[in-house]
């Protein structure tokens, strides 16, 4: 997994960069506010996936631009492609070696990526939809039809929804028959997917925050939804049970949209009870285990993004930040704000890039 190169135009602040990237160890180094998280950003984009700090597309677009252009070079799975992204306001289109990809599934989970950044925490005090994102995230990186589901189950859900709302349905309720067959063919298999999983993150989580605390505490995901363990027949059984329901609510009620993750540290709720420092090092085991889920399944590097490693205020999260990156094999890009002493120190093999206003240059 390596993102060889990378060209960015009218991408937020970045007007016009083109970088050439080591397969080791990237520093992107610059005061706040300079481009280091954008360019961070871009490579996410890259891969296939969503804004990690949730954007739109539109804030994605230089404020004096109409569309943005990535296009870089990567080598994903053992194969060298060209991928080239546009993002216009209404949307974003892909390329892949200058073939539109059939599905956004064709693409995601090809370039392994992993992020670490400050807004992980969200991941434990967040709403439900922010873990639900995140595990089915993690799921894409395994399991490529997931992603395939999840899509098929939105877009009916919204269609569904729209319908309910305009009050489209009235007696007629058989008219919801196509959209229910798909929400329980699809939802099932969401649902089955995310149980799964959940156990082996679960495991790992509970390892890593217990070597991040020294054995203090333990985690333990859980699942959390309202569907339970349904299979497709059980499902559709119950969406039917609730149609009346749903078109007097004008929505649909119940579902694997509803799923979340119930973390708890030492037996608490953490997302009512961890202190800030517990919410901290909980979120991080939990991109450790993303991280070390994807080595041991997929058998590859992830390519790994490592967003603001200078804070001192957080020095238990860099100094894991730090082991990881030491024992890591692959391809890294870390955004600070001043060179670590820990990474001048011996056995930096990779580039440094200073940013600075939107212009990247690759220091010799
Ligand atoms: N769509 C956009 N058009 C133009 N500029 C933008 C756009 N979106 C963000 N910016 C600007 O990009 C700048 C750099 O943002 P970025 O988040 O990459 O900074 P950073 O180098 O990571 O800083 P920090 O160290 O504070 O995290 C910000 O000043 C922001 O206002
Ligand atoms: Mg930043």
């Amino acid at each position: 997994m390596l993102v060889r190169t990378l060209r960015a135009e009218k991408f937020r602040n970045l007007q016009r960069v083109s970088l050439s990237f080591s397969a080791r160890v990237n520093v992107l180094l610059g005061p706040n506010g300079q481009g280091k998280t954008n360019l961070l950003e871009a490579l996410y984009l890259i891969a296939g996936f969503r804004s990690f700090r949730g954007a739109k597309t539109r804030e994605l677009i230089a404020q004096d631009g109409e569309a943005a252009r990535l296009v870089a070079e990567v080598e994903a799975d053992g194969v060298e492609r060209a991928v080239e992204l546009t993002l216009r306001p209404k949307g974003k289109a892909y390329l892949v070696d200058g073939k539109a990809p059939g599905s956004l599934a064709d693409w995601v989970g090809r370039l392994v990526m992993v992020t670490f950044s400050p807004d992980d925490l969200f991941l434990v005090k967040g709403e439900p939809d922010i873990r639900r994102r995140w595990l089915d995230r993690v799921i894409f990186l395994l399991d490529p039809e997931h992603l395939r589901f999840v899509m098929q189950y939105t877009k009916a859900l919204k269609t569904r929804n729209a319908l309910l709302k305009d009050g489209m349905f009235g007696r007629d309720m058989l008219l919801l028959d196509a959209f229910d067959a798909t929400l329980a063919k699809c939802g099932a298999k969401v649902r089955a997917a995310r149980a799964r999983w959940i156990a082996e993150l679960s495991l790992l989580v509970d390892r890593e925050l217990s070597a991040l605390t020294g054995g203090v505490h333990h985690a333990k995901l859980a699942d959390d939804s309202e569907v339970g363990a349904a299979d497709e027949a059980a499902y559709l059984a119950t969406l039917v049970q609730r149609r009346e329901d749903d078109v007097k609510r004008r929505l649909t009620s119940w579902g694997v949209h509803h799923d979340d993750l119930e973390v708890t540290i030492s037996e608490r709720v953490a997302r009512r009870f961890a202190s800030q420092g517990e919410q901290r090092a909980l979120t991080l085991a939990m991109k450790l285990a993303e991280t070390e889920l994807v080595r041991e399944r997929r058998k590859v590097a992830p390519v790994l993004l490592l967003d603001d490693v200078t804070g001192e205020l957080d020095a238990v999260r860099n100094q894991f930040l730090f082991r990881e990156l030491e024992r890591h094999e692959g391809q890294v890009f870390v955004a600070c704000t001043e060179l670590p002493a820990r990474l001048a120190e011996a056995g930096f093999s990779g580039t440094i890039f200073d940013v600075d206003a939107g212009e990247i240059r690759e220091r010799k």
